[in-house]
């Protein structure tokens, strides 16, 4: 997708297709409301243009078109402007009206409009409230979102050649071209990588191998300057990552260990940031093996790692001045004759024993060994990623992240940027409590910590190895993927955390 800019009247834009933001003015009190007042609505159109407000005044007199979220009015040849049609999506109340309504306009934009074979769409920037550098970052994001497709295998497929999705965005806005023109050049950067990540998740394991998956790691390194290693068994075992190992070894399919390095010249030695993404290609259970009844969906339980090479990529082009290092511990988890069993003990890389309850808890395993790598290789904060616990699920359901910190005011500097970024986190407890359930009997700790707060005793289980590091522990095991399409997005791989991540990066090294 080409992104342009114009800083031309909107009227005077020839498209295929104008998008502009209807929202509404009216807000009834809650005393009106109990009254059972009908909340009367008061649309207009986000924009001072003259000739798109006359357009739009009859659909919104007659009460068609009333602002309220996501409602979409398509007009064709509208009277006064050079666009051949004129498409208006609602953005819901004016005074609530954020950058996340707006990324979501821009993906239903780009979704309804592609769908009906237009190729070049040209977005409004909204007026009032948002910056117009925000609101055209926004749009971008919305639109890199919006025009990704996970039907990749389908022979028909929609989007086989390119000319079958949206060729070129126009931005239209009113001013500050520079602000704007870097605000639509940081935002392609991140919707690219956002989508890269969601390409790597949406793949099969058997296309889709730890080999696979470093490969795409190496390669992406290279077109962006990142250093980038992948360590097999060998190294594995030389590290005396047991932990690491004991998952890997039932697989047929070689593990991949994959360290992405950026250290850009003049940053300062310290902080080094450390991003470890769990990797697992396929995830089966193991010994412990898991029903079979919706087993096809734990190919994307490799979605952490590839979040973590996504952002990574990002990183690379953004250009902040921090260190930051990825890594992501790749391996499938199969039961075999090779595979660990219950009851085995593994050591992991920091001497700690673990006696292996659940072969299905390998998450935690791949990770531990991670985390210790990570500090041993000089990072001084630590986030992790991983589709994690079904737990999670229990608790947040599709809506939120789990996030787990040791480190509060880590954690804080966090959450402003997720909150900014517009992703739903929700924070839950680690404390020790969590820990006193993962203790062995014969081990220094178990890999399972019983029925009742599988979140919370796994990422406890995580503190462990991230030691005295500031440490934060997404599990989007519930967010990772779609279950249902929306308006704005596919059904998929959703790019959970990407966007907050790069951002936290983006930021680190300047507070
Ligand atoms: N990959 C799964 C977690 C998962 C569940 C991801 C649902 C995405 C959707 C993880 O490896 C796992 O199997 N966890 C077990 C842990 C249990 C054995 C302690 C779980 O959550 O059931
Ligand atoms: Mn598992
Ligand atoms: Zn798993």
């Amino acid at each position: 997708m080409k992104i342009n800019l114009a800083l031309t009247a909107p009227d005077q834009v020839e498209t295929e297709a104008l998008v502009a933001v209807v929202l509404d003015r009216a807000e009834k009190d809650r005393a009106e409301k109990d009254r059972g007042e009908k909340d009367k609505t008061e649309a207009f159109v986000a924009t001072s243009d003259k000739n798109i407000q006359e357009a739009a005044a009859e659909v919104i007199s007659s009460g068609e078109t009333t602002g309220k979220n996501l409602e979409s009015t398509l007009l064709h040849r509208p009277a006064g402007l050079k666009a051949k049609r004129l498409l208006l999506l609602g953005g819901g109340k004016a005074k609530k009206f954020s950058a996340a309504d707006l990324r979501k306009i821009a993906g239903a934009a780009v979704r309804s409009l592609k769908a009906k074979g237009v190729r070049n769409i040209a977005v409004v920037l909204p007026e009032g409230g948002l910056s117009g550098a925000d609101a055209a970052k926004a749009v971008v994001e919305g639109a890199f979102i919006g025009g990704f497709d996970s039907d990749t295998y389908k022979s028909e497929r929609k989007d086989k050649n390119k000319s079958q999705s949206i060729e070129t965005l126009t931005i239209v806005g009113s001013s500050d071209q520079s602000a704007l023109q870097k605000a639509i050049d940081e935002a392609q950067i991140i919707g690219d990588s956002l989508n890269f990540t969601r390409s790597l998740v949406n793949e099969p394991s058997n296309r889709m191998t730890p080999t696979v998956l470093a490969d795409h790691a190496k390669k992406m390194s290279q077109e962006v300057g990142l250093k980038c290693e992948v360590y097999g068994a060998d190294k594995i075992k030389e590290l005396k990552m047991g932990a690491f190992w004991g998952v890997a070894q039932g697989s047929d399919e070689p593990p991949a260990l994959i360290v992405m390095r950026y250290e850009p010249a003049g940053a300062p030695e310290k902080p080094v940031l450390g991003l470890v993404g769990k990797g697992i290609t396929f995830d089966t259970g193991g010994i412990s093996i898991k029903p079979a009844d919706g087993m096809e969906k734990m190919k994307y339980d490799m979605a952490g790692g590839a979040t973590m090479i996504g952002v990574m990529r990002a990183i690379a082009l953004l250009k902040p001045k921090v260190k930051v290092i990825g890594i992501v511990c790749a391996t499938e988890n199969m039961p075999s004759g090779k595979a660990q069993k219950p009851g085995d003990i593994q050591t992991a890389m920091s001497g700690k024993t673990i006696e292996i309850i659940n072969t299905d808890a390998e998450g935690r395993l791949v990770l531990a060994d991670g985390l210790c790598y990570a500090r041993q290789l000089g990072c001084t904060h630590l986030i992790d990623a991983a589709t994690l616990t079904g737990a999670v699920v229990v608790a947040l359901g599709y809506a939120n992240v789990g996030v787990f910190s040791n480190d509060d005011s880590f954690y804080g500097r966090f959450a402003q940027t997720s909150t900014k970024a517009g992703e739903n986190m929700w924070r839950l407890p680690v404390t020790d409590d969590y820990l006193d359930l993962m203790r062995s009997s014969i081990a220094d700790l178990q890999n399972t910590g019983g029925r009742w707060g599988g979140a919370s005793s796994a990422a406890a289980f995580l503190r462990e190895f991230a030691e005295d590091t500031p440490w934060i522990h997404l599990d989007i095991a519930g967010t990772a993927w779609m279950e249902d399409q929306k308006p704005w997005i596919a059904k998929g791989p959703s790019g959970v955390a990407v966007r907050s991540l790069i951002e936290f990066a983006c930021n680190f090294g300047q507070e």
